[in-house]
């Protein structure tokens, strides 16, 4: 156990005796306000303050310290926590919105209908999918599939951040409304920004459709393409079409 795993685990056994114990009063002048907000609201971990990057060594030791979540109410109903998988040092890092019910069963993410025309895009800009990084911005599936709630959202935004801090990406790739609105801006519309560069972290990002809409609606297709066209030469991807293209010249 490293400091860090053992601060971490004597913060939860004291978690759980105040719990436990009716006569501890949760406002003991003792507990800092940290502490007490831990204690209260389970710990709303603010990476940036941790220091994002000295925090966790790897995926594999933040994904262990997430396992068992139980810090917002999505952690009573799913089945299995869906960290993400991928390249640990991916140049593309996609995020989704949240896991859905063949994805909760699973326990990895973009495995469903939505998750198989996601392989598609990847394949058709010249990747695997072990090439990339796919994630969500909530690692459990919300009940009914309803859209991950705002409270939950924040809880889990400090850990996709510290997973982007690990990876390191070139490139970041949002899928849908609400993964932009938690990595953008609040009042993004999916319909009317998609395919402009933003940033998160410093990092260039491109928004654009969630695979799940085009589904619905295979005309967006196209504006998807589009928007892997912005992606693919920041990575030096040839668009395959153009190569044909100058063959036949
Ligand atoms: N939709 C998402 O946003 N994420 C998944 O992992 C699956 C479907």
């Amino acid at each position: 156990m490293n400091v860090r795993e053992e601060v971490m685990d004597l913060v939860g056994q004291i978690k759980r005796q105040l719990r436990n114990s009716q006569e501890i009063r949760l406002d003991a002048p003792f507990l800092s306000t940290t502490s007490l907000h831990y204690l209260k609201e389970g710990p709303q971990l603010d990476v940036a303050a941790l220091g994002e990057e000295s925090c966790w060594n790897s995926l594999k030791e933040l994904e262990g310290f997430i396992s068992n979540c139980d810090r917002c109410k999505l952690g009573r109903e799913r089945k299995n926590i869906v960290f993400g998988e991928g390249l640990a040092d991916a140049r593309l890092v996609f995020v989704g919105e949240a896991p859905g019910m063949d994805e909760d069963v699973t326990g990895k993410p973009f495995v469903g209908a939505a998750g198989k025309l996601l392989t598609d895009i990847i394949k058709a800009m010249g990747l695997t999918r072990d090439e990339v990084y796919i994630c969500n911005v909530v690692k459990c599936h919300p009940p009914r599939n309803r859209d991950p709630e705002s409270d939950e959202i924040s809880m889990c935004l400090p850990f996709l951040k510290a997973q982007i801090s690990l990876i390191k990406p070139k490139i970041i790739c949002t899928l849908g409304r609400i993964s932009a609105q938690s990595l953008v801006d609040k009042d993004f519309k999916i319909t009317r920004d998609r395919g402009g560069w933003r940033y998160f972290m410093g990092i260039p990002l491109m928004p654009t459709y969630h695979p799940a809409y085009l589904l619905r609606y295979s005309q967006a297709k196209r504006h998807v393409w589009e928007d892997m066209q912005e992606i693919m030469p920041k990575l030096g991807l040839k668009d395959p079409r153009r190569l044909k293209d100058q063959n036949r010249n």
